[in-house]
């Protein structure tokens, strides 16, 4: 996820850029760039973190350039490490043409062989500078940006938001999407384009929208689509009435409701490109060989909090899957252990920020021990990827609200591939056997999507339970750690007891705390279980608890009802519910849900 902004106009655009892309910066701070065009196409760029901005800002303000043509970019890295040389805007061999993009080349490393072969010299590791190539090959006499651009995303295959602006154009822009957002906003002396409406708001008096597929040329005041995709061949002017704050967080009250809505997103971005690949397991930074992989001869999974969650479901897709042994550790316990490891062992350290410190240390023991090292992290050359053998990204974006949703479903799907990668690669499973669960995964954006539409349902029904002060979620089988899972989101960030059990461990202890007060839920969908979550719930009813479920049939009058799909990859779905419920009772108790106390979003203190 990043942020991109481009503007065009009569005044000196520096400014418009700049301030567009603080307020786009929840995109994305691994880098920040801009260029802005006179005769020729005048860069800066930094990499500094959360600090790239202010520098750029200054860089650009003493420049005191009066350009009134120019893009910027604010990156969240997935391909190439945060750097200066992979930071956008990015250049053909010419300096005559620059690009800003959001989202994935998914064909870039067949386009840049090609480019390679026919002499085109390449500045950075990203995806995207394909882009800057193909349009210095699309230049052809009349032809203007808009058209250039046309040929340009007429070979790319994935997902994109981008800006063109070429120094033999003067005053012309052209911008083109698929999938990734891209909104244009109208003012007097000036047209702008930006991923969000935030970087636009209070600045532009029209807002019009993009479609995928469209490409678009914008000079002298004048917008024209100069290719569509399907039948809508206009923009469509849309009304925006949110003030500033709200739209940062996407119009949502709170970044975690606008994350858990991104969650259809986050997983099928995390699976895009893999379809296909997984016998040759395509991993984002490939420095392992098929071989190694197939002579592994047990699994680690190493992990803290909600990442721990998402592992323990992994355990059940890889030995299912793999037949191969699955051990699981919470990261802060396994190097204290002592734990078995050798060369033929595999060590999955699992961390959306790649950053925590017990997480690191156990991949560092892994290593000690010349175990081969898989990420799977959120966080682009976070130190988790740099330290391991491999790295399989999840494709999230940032998470800002603390607690985490979003990426947790995207660690469980990048999780599933690799199982099923595994499988593939031991012959486990057949090939057929593997497109067709890939398929049925691939589905689960949609069933999320569909999940999310009963956000009003299920805020009701969390407020109809909102009386007690302990709540108990049961599940078994991976409807365990939904359960564990849903507990730790309620603790978290509306600060209730909650405890997550393995149902049927419920009456070797538990139970004796059941009375009237008690709310207990069942994760209670497609499930070879079932039937005995079922029983265990008749269990803790018989003592007075009341019984809500998380299922796809209403068996009881409180049922956060979810759509079904295989049974491994229902914790996914199953986990949506829980997250309202959770958000439901600490909006009730006046709770920052974004920033629970005694928290911190990423923990680097053992
Ligand atoms: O960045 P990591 O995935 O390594 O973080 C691990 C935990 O700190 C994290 O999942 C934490 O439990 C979340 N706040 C839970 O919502």
């Amino acid at each position: 996820m990043c942020g991109i902004i481009a503007v065009v106009g009569k005044e000196p655009v520096a400014s418009l850029i700049i301030d567009g892309l603080s307020r786009l910066e929840y995109r994305g701070y691994d880098s920040a760039g801009v260029v802005l065009c006179e005769n020729e196409l005048i860069r800066f760029r930094e990499s500094n973190g959360t600090d790239s901005l202010s520098r750029l800002a200054t860089d650009v303000i003493l420049k005191d350039c009066k350009a009134t043509l120019g893009i910027g970019h604010t990156r969240w890295a997935t391909h190439g490490k945060p750097s200066i040389e992979n930071a956008h805007p990015l250049f053909d061999c010419n300096n005559e043409f620059a690009i800003v993009h959001n989202g994935i080349i998914e064909n870039h490393f067949e386009l840049k062989e090609e480019l390679l072969k026919r002499g085109h010299e390449f500045t950075s590791n990203t995806d995207s500078e394909v882009i800057a190539h193909l349009a210095e090959e699309s230049v052809e006499a009349g032809k203007n940006l808009g058209e250039i651009l046309s040929k340009v995303v007429s070979q790319l295959h994935g997902t994109y938001a981008i800006g063109l602006v070429g120094s033999k154009f003067p005053n012309e822009l052209a911008v083109a999407k698929n999938i990734s957002p891209l909104i244009i906003g109208v003012a007097d002396d000036f047209i702008a384009v930006a991923s969000d409406i935030p970087a636009l708001l209070g600045k532009v008096s029209e807002f019009y929208l993009v479609f995928d597929g469209q490409c678009i040329d914008i000079k002298d005041q004048e917008i024209n689509v100069v290719s569509a995709n399907g039948e809508i061949t206009d923009i469509l002017r849309t009304e925006v009435n949110w003030d500033l704050n709200a739209a940062e967080k996407g119009g949502y009250e709170t970044f975690m409701l606008k994350e858990i809505h991104e969650q259809p997103s986050a997983v099928a971005d995390t699976l895009r490109g893999k379809k296909g690949q997984l016998s040759t397991l395509v991993f984002d930074e490939m420095r392992l060989s098929a071989q190694e992989l197939r002579d592994i001869e047990k699994i680690f999974l190493v992990a803290c909090g909600s990442s721990f969650h998402a592992a323990m479901v992994a355990k059940y897709a890889i030995e299912h899957w793999t037949r191969l042994q699955v051990e699981i550790d919470i990261a802060s316990e396994f190097r204290y252990r002592d734990p078995i490891l050798d060369s033929r062992t595999l060590v999955v350290g699992v961390s959306q920020s790649g950053e925590t410190i017990d997480t690191l240390q156990a991949i560092k023991e892994a290593k000690r021990w010349k175990s081969t090292v898989v990420a799977i992290s959120n966080v682009v050359d976070s130190s988790l990827s740099r330290e391991a053998d491999t790295v399989l990204y999840t494709r999230a974006g940032p998470e800002v609200g603390v607690a985490a949703t979003k990426t947790y479903v995207s660690q469980i799907t990048a999780l599933e591939i690799l199982a099923l990668a595994l499988a593939e690669l031991r012959g486990t499973l057949y090939p057929s056997e593997v497109d067709k669960l890939f398929d049925e995964l691939s589905s689960v954006p949609l069933l999320i999507d569909e999940t999310l539409k009963s956000e009003t349902t299920y805020r009701e029904i969390s407020r109809e339970i909102s009386y007690s002060k302990d709540f108990f979620f049961l599940g078994r089988h991976v409807g365990y750690p939904t359960a564990l899972e849903a507990a730790l989101k309620l603790k978290e960030i509306s600060y209730l007891h909650a405890e997550g059990y393995a149902a049927g461990e419920l009456k070797h202890g538990p139970i004796a705390l059941v009375d009237d007060k008690v709310v207990a839920i069942g994760i209670a969908t497609k499930n070879r279980l079932l039937d005995k979550v079922k029983s265990n719930l008749e269990e803790v009813k018989a003592r007075g608890a009341l019984i809500a479920v998380v299922a796809s049939e209403e068996f009881t009058k409180y049922c956060f009802k979810v759509p079904v799909t295989h049974e491994l990859f229902h914790p996914i779905i199953d986990i949506i519910p829980m997250q309202f419920l959770a958000y439901e009772l600490a909006q009730i108790n006046g709770n920052d849900v974004d920033r629970p106390r005694n928290l911190a979003k990423t923990v680097t203190v053992e």
